[in-house]
């Protein structure tokens, strides 16, 4: 079974609303459906914005259906001034950016007990989600993506996270998503299309074009979920 988490319900309903066989569950406040997709059997969820909403799905998702692996999708400001507006960008390891023990020793974006800075995605994973964007003609990155309880919206807080880790882009769930993955052994993809510049303009940006990005990857998820059967 594959697992597959997106923040807000536009970056999930798309998914949803093409899955056949649904039979849905519900823990706490997060609601899984589970059923067909592409032929595959999935398991859907949205978790809420930030790192402990997505956390907590994740974990409740793995208890309950023990997924071989999660893909988390949705949206996502730039990191880079290489990466534009609608590209899609692919993990290849995820940074809790807001992360800092730092005074009392330790590396900044440490995250202690699993005792990682970069919280690795799975290789074959990424190769899949790379294939599957590039035969859908989106121009694709892989690199590392930051993570933060902030939308990020100025020049000022994009260049310390830049500092930090050299992100690609910059969201806020998908090192939850792989931090509880990386506990559990289970294998973390995380595919992030491009919505925003996490500049001054990004809140303009944001809700115009969201929905379309958010489209993008559910081709790419279902092109994926296709190649894999
Ligand atoms: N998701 C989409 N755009 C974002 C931004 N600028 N900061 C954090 N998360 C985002």
């Amino acid at each position: 079974m594959i697992g597959i988490i997106g923040a807000m319900v536009s970056e999930i309903e798309g998914l949803q609303q093409e899955m056949t066989d649904t039979e849905i569950t519900e823990t706490g406040m997060n609601v899984f459906t589970a059923g067909k997709l592409c032929g595959r059997d999935v398991v859907i969820s949205v978790c809420g914005p930030g790192k402990v909403n997505a956390a907590l799905c994740t974990q409740a998702m793995i208890m309950l259906y023990r997924p071989d692996m999660i893909l988390n999708i949705g949206v996502a400001g730039s990191g880079d001034k290489s990466v534009g507006i609608f590209d899609m960008v692919i993990g290849t390891a995820a940074v809790q950016h807001d992360m800092d023990t730092s005074p009392i020793g330790d590396p900044v974006c440490y995250v202690s007990r699993i005792g990682l800075i970069e919280i690795p995605c799975d290789d074959s994973l990424r190769k899949n989600l790379r294939e599957a964007a590039e035969a859908e003609g989106i121009r694709c990155h892989e690199g590392i993506i930051a993570t933060g309880d902030q939308f990020i919206c100025g020049a000022e807080q994009k260049n310390a996270i830049r500092a930090r880790c050299t992100p690609l882009a910059v969201e806020m769930e998908g090192a939850a998503v792989a931090h509880a993955c990386y506990m559990h052994g289970v294998k973390c993809g995380i595919l992030r299309s491009v919505s925003d510049n996490a500049d001054g303009k990004a809140e303009v940006d944001y809700p115009v074009f969201a929905e379309r990005a958010a489209a993008e990857t559910h081709r790419v998820v279902k092109r994926m979920l296709e190649s894999m059967l």
